[in-house]
Formats: C-alpha cells, sequence, structure tokens
C-alpha cells in the first residue's frame, strides 16, 4: 500500500488524481489533502477519504475547517504547512497539482527526503529547474514527470537508449487559434481563449495553451528534466492531440506515444512506475480516427513560444521572470485589463526591463521572493502603459 499525498487536490489534476486512488484502494492511501480556496471541497474530499493530513492557506481556513469537518485531522496552515506535509516519514509518493511557483515547496521538499515526486506542476522547473536537479540528487528521490507530453516521453526512453536520441518532438494542440488569421487575434476574449479544443484543464494553463506559452514552459521543462538543449527540442501542431511527443533516433527512426487527451493516464502512470495499473478508461479506437496532421508553429502569430527557447538558452533567471510576468498577464487578460496579443508584448518588455536588484541565489526563499519582485514589476507595467 503507497500513501501518498495531492498537493492542490481541489484542482483539475488534484481531482483527476484523487478518481484514480479511489478505483485502487488496495494499492493506494491519501494520506495528505492540500487546498488554497475551494474549502468546501476540500472539505468533501477529506471526509470521503478521511484523510489524516490537511493544509490551507490560511489560519482562517484552518478555523473553518475544524469547525465544519465531521473528524478530527491535523490541519496545518500556508508554505510551512507544505515543507512540513511534504517531508512527513510516512509519505511514499506526492502528486503535485498545485497551480504556480508555490509547487516549488512540495517538490523540492519532497525531493530532498527522498520521496517520489509525481510532479504536474511547471512552474517549478521553469523557475527554479536546477535547484529541483539538485535536490533529486542529493536526497536521492524520483521525480516523475505527469505533464502529458513529458509523460509520453518518460515512457519512450524506457524503450530507447539515450545516446541514440537525436532529438524530442513535443506536440502542441495549437489551442483555438492557430488557424485564425494573425489580424483576428487582436478581437480574442477571454471566453474564446477559455475554450481549449482538446484538453479541459484550469484557467492560467488553458490561456497559456492558447498563446502557446505552455508549450514554450513545456520546452523548457523538457531541458531541466532530461537534459535535451533548446536546439534539439522541436515544438510542432497537431491538433488532434493524440500523439503525445516523439523521439527520433541517430538513424533517423521516430517513435511516437499515442493515447487519448485524459490527464489521468500520466497521473496514474507516475503512480505505478514501472507497473501500470489496469486503468478502466476509453481508449483510442484508430480505425476512428479520421487523421493524424502535424504542422510548424507560425512563430508570428505565437511570439511567447520564441520567447520560451530565447530564456531557456539565455538561462536563469530568465525561465523564471518569463513564467512570473505570465502569471500576472494571464491574470490581466482574464480580468480584461489587457487585449490576448499584449500578452507577448508585455513578456517581452518585462524580460528585457526588469532589474535585478543583487545577484540571486538559487533557494526556496529567494526564487519565492525574485517571483514577488517580478510579478510586481510586470503589474506595475500594466498600469503604466
Ligand atoms: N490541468 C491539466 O490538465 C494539466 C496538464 C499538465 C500540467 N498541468 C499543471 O499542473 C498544475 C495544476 O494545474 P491545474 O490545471 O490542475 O490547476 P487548477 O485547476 O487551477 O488547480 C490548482 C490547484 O492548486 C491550488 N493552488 C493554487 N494556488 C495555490 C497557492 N498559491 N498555494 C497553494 N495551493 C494553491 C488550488 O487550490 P484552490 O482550487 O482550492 O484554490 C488547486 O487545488 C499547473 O502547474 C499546470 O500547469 C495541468
Amino acid at each position: 500500500m503507497k500513501r501518498i499525498i495531492i498537493f492542490g487536490s481541489t484542482g483539475s489534476i488534484g481531482s483527476s488524481a484523487l478518481s484514480i486512488v479511489d478505483q485502487f484502494p488496495d494499492k493506494y492511501q491519501i494520506i495528505g489533502l492540500t487546498a488554497r480556496s475551494q474549502l468546501e471541497k476540500l472539505k468533501v474530499q477529506a471526509e470521503t477519504f478521511r484523510v489524516p493530513y490537511l493544509v490551507v492557506e490560511s489560519e482562517e481556513g484552518r478555523k473553518w475547517l475544524q469547525a465544519n469537518l465531521n473528524y478530527k485531522p491535523e490541519i496545518f496552515v500556508g508554505d510551512e504547512g507544505l515543507r512540513v506535509l511534504s517531508q512527513l516519514d510516512e509519505v511514499e509518493v506526492l502528486i503535485v497539482g498545485i497551480t504556480g511557483i508555490k509547487g516549488l515547496i512540495p517538490a523540492y521538499y519532497g525531493l530532498l527526503a527522498g520521496k517520489r515526486v509525481a510532479l504536474a506542476n511547471k512552474e517549478s522547473l521553469v523557475c527554479a529547474g536546477n535547484l529541483v536537479n539538485q535536490a533529486l540528487l542529493s536526497g536521492g528521490g524520483e521525480l516523475i514527470p505527469v505533464d502529458s507530453e513529458h509523460s509520453s516521453l518518460f515512457q519512450l526512453f524506457c524503450c530507447e537508449r539515450r545516446s541514440y536520441i537525436r532529438k524530442i518532438i513535443l506536440t502542441a494542440s495549437g489551442g483555438p487559434f492557430w488557424q485564425w488569421p494573425l489580424e483576428a487575434f487582436e478581437k480574442i476574449t477571454p471566453e474564446m481563449a477559455l475554450r481549449h479544443p482538446t484538453w479541459k484543464m484550469g484557467p492560467r494553463i488553458t490561456i497559456d495553451s492558447a498563446t502557446l506559452m505552455n508549450k514554450g514552459f513545456e520546452v523548457i521543462e523538457a531541458n531541466q528534466l532530461f537534459g535535451f538543449s533548446a536546439e534539439t527540442i522541436e515544438v510542432l501542431i497537431h491538433p488532434q492531440s493524440v500523439v503525445h511527443s516523439l523521439i527520433e533516433t541517430v538513424d533517423g527512426s521516430l517513435f511516437a506515444h499515442l493515447s487519448l487527451a485524459d490527464m489521468r493516464l500520466p497521473i496514474a502512470y507516475a503512480l505505478s512506475y514501472p507497473e501500470r495499473l489496469n486503468l478502466p478508461l476509453k481508449t483510442l479506437n484508430l480505425a476512428e480516427i479520421s487523421g493524424l496532421s502535424f504542422h510548424p508553429v507560425d512563430i508570428s502569430k505565437f511570439p511567447c513560444l520564441k520567447l520560451a527557447y530565447e530564456a531557456l538558452k539565455a538561462g536563469f533567471p530568465y525561465p523564471l521572470i518569463l513564467e512570473s510576468a505570465d502569471e500576472v498577464l494571464v491574470e490581466a487578460f482574464l480580468e480584461r485589463k489587457i487585449k490576448f496579443t499584449e500578452i507577448p508584448l508585455l513578456l517581452e518588455k518585462t524580460l528585457n526591463e526588469f532589474k535585478f536588484t543583487k545577484a540571486w541565489k538559487e533557494t526556496v526563499e529567494e526564487i519565492l521572493t525574485l517571483h514577488s519582485e517580478v510579478k510586481a514589476f510586470t503589474e506595475g507595467m500594466i498600469h503604466k502603459r
């Protein structure tokens, strides 16, 4: 029986993870859940699974849960609560489905404590990949990707020697707008951008998928997870979202990983690896697919992808600046303060104009502080423009 904590259990990844665990009660036991704002949902989850440890963001949240839960778990608060839970002796696997830089806390401290970290949170790798890798090395834990393309690559790597792989290819659905003419991008509203054609996800990642910023972050993530350089990571638009990634070997062979677009698959694999679970999910019927197509990315429509490659080549802290600024800009777009087309423009401006107040060290505390500074700078820029 593996004991599991789900960080961000009230979100899209967290809920999918709970549904997998629910189907295998003889294999997995939930011993911890964390949430930020959805306390009612956390209460239902906690009572259903009788979870002994919980984390909420604020003292008021803790008091509300204490008053409303029908049993008495231990309830921790804030960043310290996330750290304590990720290092509990009795936990074996951490599923990190928190959105944003706070995902770094369980990823870093969990790896340092030698746990298996099933990582969906991409911000931690984009902003602090070196730090996460250091924790992996020194703690002796396991880092298993949950992001679908990276899980797919992880599975492909099991079949081929690394020295024979020349290139990796990440596929992108292209989001709702890849076939639109560039002139029409000015008119994109949050409602249009939130309608993702193939995946059902949280709002931040859905907007990032529409700008292809998400794919840019995934390029950086692939570099941090697997050590491939920017030059050996390619992105192709594949609107059917059936092929999640490909690897090209030195003799020119291509290997692809295919499945239906369902995050329960990579979550389950990260839990069971190197075993596989017998999942009762709908499977891909190749005979029903009318065709699989692949297209190059038009960078004039999706400059965020170019910015990601540039930030990756420039190295720390540029990927962090890109990610922090993007968090603010996506929120501003959703609140109708900026246009869709302003996201890449203001990202580039932040990358060029953010002034460093000191030489930043790659520690969890400094990364969280720098992240806040970049966010404040980006907010200022939105107001000034
Ligand atoms: N959804 C997908 O299919 C998918 C695929 C690949 C990768 N990912 C990555 O997985 C992560 C989660 O994505 P998601 O779509 O599941 O997001 P989501 O639906 O917005 O859920 C985010 C979760 O994190 C919690 N949370 C948010 N901010 C927090 C903070 N500052 N401190 C503590 N907890 C916080 C939320 O709590 P409350 O809801 O209670 O506020 C919620 O439980 C992201 O990094 C995303 O890029 C997601």
